[in-house]
């Protein structure tokens, strides 16, 4: 019986099919490559000892995709496959909404096919707008402000939908807060497209030379220092808390929604100081307006997940900015040679 992972080539589900590997769990990934390297499954091997199943296949062909079901006994689906760029989805609302709906519903009717009932997703703190306060609660009231996310508010709602009928339906949505660092080998980690959107992959990338400054969006925020603050986690806590939820599900949970954040905010000059101390370097940046959509603070309440999955977050700033430097710094083009 094995536990289908979409999306495992890309950041965080390879972490969490490493995690799982070393667990003994039997896992296959099915993973289109859109935004992630063949050379992931290479490094997932070498790191675990162990080759996952791979299928290379985009999950909206969905015959394709069922075929998988067909092939092996999948017990459990771990559900990262997606798009995530908030600024890219505000430019391609139909691809997003398309990618991310149309292939998690594919995936519900296949699991419906084959009697598959345990089903992890991959949610965002996105869901909870601009909250009302910090830290963020589970029952906070939810909303979106780009189409990124409202296709993972969508999606929620289609699950909490599914189970109040499919009472033998458990699932996990996981809301993960600002995902950064890399496996300690630095052999697997983020590798973001282009130019980086998001903070620390911006970081680094200025670390190493690629990029000349950060620009930090606005210091005029009502923060201890101005600059936004945010819940950085470890990727490795995040993988941790899928391989938590999985246990809880097996023991026919129902539907289940965690945090997964440190429940500690930090603002962007924070992390610049603390990336400086781990990289040797100074990072050159200047202030420049607020970026649209930004919010001041978002921080996570993780202590329903610590009470009923016994997760929480094991690592602190300093090894989130350690590892994520070992990652760039070792593999200043990522992937590529
Ligand atoms: P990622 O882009 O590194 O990984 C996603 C993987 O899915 C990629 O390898 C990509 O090739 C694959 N993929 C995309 N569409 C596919 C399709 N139709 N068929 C098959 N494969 C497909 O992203 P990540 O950072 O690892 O994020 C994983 C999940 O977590 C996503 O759903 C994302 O929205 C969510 N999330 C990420 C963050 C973050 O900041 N990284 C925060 C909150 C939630
Ligand atoms: C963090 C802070 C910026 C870049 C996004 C998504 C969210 C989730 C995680 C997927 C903010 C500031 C950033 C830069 C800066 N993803 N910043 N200069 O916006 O909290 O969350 O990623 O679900 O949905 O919205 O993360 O890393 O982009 O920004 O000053 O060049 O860093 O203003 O305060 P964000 P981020």
């Amino acid at each position: 019986m094995a536990v289908l992972v979409t999306g495992g080539a890309g950041y965080i589900g390879s972490h969490t099919v490493i995690q799982l590997l070393n667990s003994n769990e039997d896992v296959i990934i099915v993973d289109d490559l859109s935004n992630s390297s063949i050379k992931v499954i290479d490094r997932i091997e070498e790191l675990s000892g162990k080759r996952p199943k791979f299928y290379e296949i985009n999950i909206l062909e969905e015959n394709k995709f069922k075929k998988i079901f067909e092939e092996n006994e999948i017990e459990s689906i771990i559900h990262f496959a997606g798009f995530k760029a908030v600024g890219e989805s505000v430019n391609k609302p139909l691809a997003y909404y398309t990618n991310n709906l149309v292939s998690t519903l594919i995936i519900l009717n296949t699991m419906k096919e084959y009697n598959v009932k345990n089903f992890v997703f991959s949610s965002s703190a996105t869901v909870y707008g601009d909250p009302k306060s910090c830290p963020i609660l589970e029952d906070f009231p939810l909303s979106t402000t780009n189409p990124y996310g409202t296709t993972k508010l969508m999606i929620e709602n289609i699950l909490r939908d599914i189970c109040k009928t499919d009472k033998k339906l458990n699932v996990g949505i996981l809301r993960y807060f600002n995902p950064v660092g890399a496996h300690k080998s630095g052999r697997i980690g983020e590798e973001p497209n282009g130019i980086p959107n998001n903070l620390m992959p911006y970081i680094t990338k200025v670390a190493i030379g690629k990029l000349e400054k950060l620009s930090i969006f606005g210091d005029d925020y009502a923060t201890h220092d101005g600059t936004g603050v945010r819940d950085y986690i470890h990727v490795e806590d995040l993988a941790a808390g899928h391989l938590k939820t999985l246990t809880k599900l097996r023991n026919n949970s129902g539907l289940v929604t965690y945090n997964l954040g440190t429940g500690k905010g930090y603002s962007v000059l924070d992390m610049v100081k603390a990336f400086s101390k781990a990289c040797g370097k100074e990072i050159p940046y200047s202030i420049v307006g607020r970026r649209a959509g930004d919010i001041a603070m978002c921080y996570a309440d993780s202590n329903k997940a610590k009470k009923e999955l016994g997760w929480e977050a094991k690592y602190d700033l300093d090894r989130m900015c350690e590892d994520s430097w070992r990652w760039q710094s070792n593999n200043p083009n990522g992937y590529e040679d």
